[in-house]
């Protein structure tokens, strides 16, 4: 019987601007599982929405709807955004489906009833935007601490978990499973940031939200929408119905693929519950990086965001999807970049890979009138390229199986490279021209369509769609050849096949033209197919004319208060400093330069609160990315130089207005 596996993404809160950043994990969930279907397992992929609490309530409650009729509009535009981005689920949860809200009222009922769960009462702080409760103690400057935004006091009788009582267990469970959390970095961030420290116990229902789960045998409370949340990787699979022979089949989950800001609900309440209840762990929970804009994590408020439909309409989701899990190493954060992206499309796609394929059919077409050719005996250069080809699937599933989806695509490609040298080593254009000469041609050709074959078996579970362009053009019509199996020995590839030339895979894009039409300038935030109206003339004209600029024109800098990290002198100048300085926790960390070597050490930078200008162009000074400037008065001749500060008390990341 075929191994399982089981992956999940989180379940998405409804939003009708999901951006690209939110496909990334998508997208890796979906390549992942695609990967372990083509390795011979038994496959689930659990996808959904996360639809119950305060915000849902307040924005339905806003457009005059219902919190269901809201919620079901945003899930159906959900739901096509995966289908565009090919995005295949076996089940999609919604937390306001009926099996989940009924699982969900057992968990809590069983959890009340054997004591992890208690009455108490709550008098705190709760952060809408976050869904989070806090103490007096636990908020930064009266706002919350992790988004910075304003809390609401709240004052209730209120249902409290049982966090603290599992402390001891948690710490030792994470401790002796280390691959529990992954990247290890996180383990050790959890471990010492948020368990060591103290477990409070938690908080889980409240009497002011009604639009949630609610507790059966007290309805006035609504379970707290992280205890809702959590629980559909198991509600999905039937836990707590009739029929749970997926909860049977599936569980534990193979990996929670989620993002780094919420790792946390996921170890450390997510175990908590499971292990009250008595059910095992899933394997890993995996905390990937962010898809930064600007330096930025992408978000509707920021106005940074980057639309996934428009950037599939333009260029195709296989390109979009190569794009995100070949530009960032899986863990970190990664910068997203038209440049970027186009670039990646016209060098791997279009050249590498589109033009192996193009030229090797045309010169099958040519000079063997579009029949793959029997090949003869391999000589050293063969036998090197094969051996690659050989070698390359088990690389793949090694790095996949470590979601280095990166290094995986560069393992296919380092092959496609290598196929592409092999070509200009074996000069065809030269072979076809001595009877000789076309008898060696004959083992270049095969050599060559039985590469491509590999590489598009291998390139399958992150570009769906692109396999069965190459398949067509290489006339393999055979599945059995479609197979990672299919790779175990090259020369699978029926002589006789007969190839079929067909449009470009990646046409070559214009990329400075491409540029100019799609990067939305500072004015606009959405490329120029949606561009906003411009503001009216006459503010411009006011600000040339007289050197006096409005409060609009001021509302465009953003100034912060940022935490120096890290500092150390720029080598070979007298006046740089280079610094790794910290907004809000929420935020990258960015690299700036500052010109303030003369007046400052490296030593007694770091740990000042500077003044940011955040939103600048990042430029590079020495090579180095400088993403931001420090603020610092000067006298006239630039004798006296004193950085601008804040006064002690202030947050990092502050916005100074
Ligand atoms: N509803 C919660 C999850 C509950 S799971 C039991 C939630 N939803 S979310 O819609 O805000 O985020 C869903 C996922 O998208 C998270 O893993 C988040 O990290 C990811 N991303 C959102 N913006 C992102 C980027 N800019 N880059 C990469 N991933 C990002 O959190």
């Amino acid at each position: 019987m075929a191994e399982k596996f089981y992956i999940s993404t989180p379940i998405y809160y409804p939003s009708d601007n999901l951006h690209i950043g939110h496909a990334y994990c998508s997208v890796a969930a979906d390549t992942m599982a695609r990967f372990k279907k083509q390795q011979g397992y038994d496959t689930f992929f659990l996808t959904g929405t996360d639809e119950h609490g305060q915000k849902i309530e307040r924005k339905a409650e806003a457009k005059g709807v219902t919190p269901q009729a809201y919620v079901d509009e945003i899930v159906k535009g959900i739901k096509e955004l995966w289908t565009l981005m090919d995005v295949e689920y076996d089940d999609f949860i919604r937390t306001s489906d009926d099996r989940h809200v009924k699982a969900v009222q057992k968990i809590f009922r069983k959890l009340y009833e054997q004591g992890d769960i208690y009455k108490g009462s709550y008098e705190g702080w709760y952060c809408t935007p976050c869904e989070s409760f806090f103490t007096e103690l636990q908020l930064k400057d009266g706002c919350c601490p992790d988004c910075g935004r304003p809390v609401e006091k709240t004052n209730e009788e209120a249902y409290f978990f049982k966090l603290g009582k599992y402390q001891q267990w948690l710490t030792d469970y994470i401790e002796s499973h280390p691959d529990f959390i992954q990247p290890t970095s996180r383990k050790n961030e959890m471990l010492n940031n948020f368990i060591k420290p103290g477990l409070q116990d938690l908080c889980v229902s409240r009497t002011s939200i009604k639009w949630g789960v609610p507790v059966d045998f007290d309805e006035k409370h609504t379970v707290y929408v992280w205890l809702d949340a959590l629980t559909n990787y198991i509600t999905a699979l039937g836990f707590e119905s009739e029929d749970d022979s997926l909860y049977q089949k599936y569980w534990p989950a193979d990996i929670h693929l989620v993002g780094k800001e919420i790792i946390r609900f996921h170890t450390i309440i997510w175990p908590i519950i499971l292990h009250a209840l008595g059910l095992p762990q899933p394997k890993q929970v995996f905390g990937h990086g962010w898809l930064v804009l600007d330096g930025m994590k992408m978000s509707k408020s920021l106005g940074n965001v980057v639309d996934p439909v428009v950037l599939a309409g333009r260029y195709g989701s296989d390109a979009i999807r190569y794009f995100l899990m070949r530009e960032m190493p899986f863990g970190s954060d990664g910068q997203f970049s038209y440049e970027a992206l186009l670039t990646r499309i016209n060098a791997d796609l279009a050249n590498d890979l589109g033009n192996l394929v193009s030229r090797t059919v045309a010169m099958v077409e040519k000079y063997f009138g579009g029949d793959v050719p029997a090949h003869g005996e391999w000589n050293e250069i063969d036998q090197a390229l094969i051996k690659l080809a050989e070698e390359t699937p088990a690389k793949v599933v090694k790095r996949m199986d470590e979601l280095q989806f990166s290094l995986a695509l560069q393992d296919v490609w380092h092959l496609i490279g290598e196929c592409n040298r092999y070509i200009d080593l074996n000069t065809p254009w030269v072979l076809c021209k001595t009877e000789e000469g076309q008898e060696r041609l004959k083992t270049v050709m095969y050599v060559l369509c039985e590469c491509i074959r590999y590489a598009a078996v291998l390139i399958a579970p992150t570009m769906p769609k692109t396999p069965a362009l190459i398949y067509q053009q290489l006339g393999v019509t055979d599945d059995a050849i479609k197979t990672v199996e299919s790779l175990t020995t090259f020369g699978q590839l029926p002589a006789g096949t007969k190839v079929q030339k067909g449009e470009a895979l990646f046409p070559r894009i214009d990329i400075k033209k491409e540029l100019a039409d799609i990067v939305p300038t500072p004015k606009e935030e959405k490329p120029k197919a949606e561009k906003k109206p411009q503001p009216k003339q006459e503010k411009k004209e006011e600000k040339q004319d007289s050197g006096v600029i409005t409060i609009d024109d001021f509302d465009k800098v953003q100034l912060r208060v940022a935490r120096i990290l890290t500092a150390e002198k720029v080598e070979g100048s007298d006046k740089l400093l280079h610094f790794t300085v910290k907004l809000t926790d929420n935020e990258p960390e960015r690299s700036v330069v500052s010109g303030i070597a003369k007046f400052y050490t490296p030593e007694e930078m770091v740990g000042k609160q500077v003044v940011l200008v955040s939103n600048l162009k990042p430029a590079k000074l020495r090579g180095i990315k400088s993403e931001g400037m420090i603020l610092c008065a000067s006298d006239a001749e630039d004798k006296v130089l004193k950085l601008v500060t804040v006064e002690p008390g202030m947050e990092d990341g502050a916005c100074i207005r």
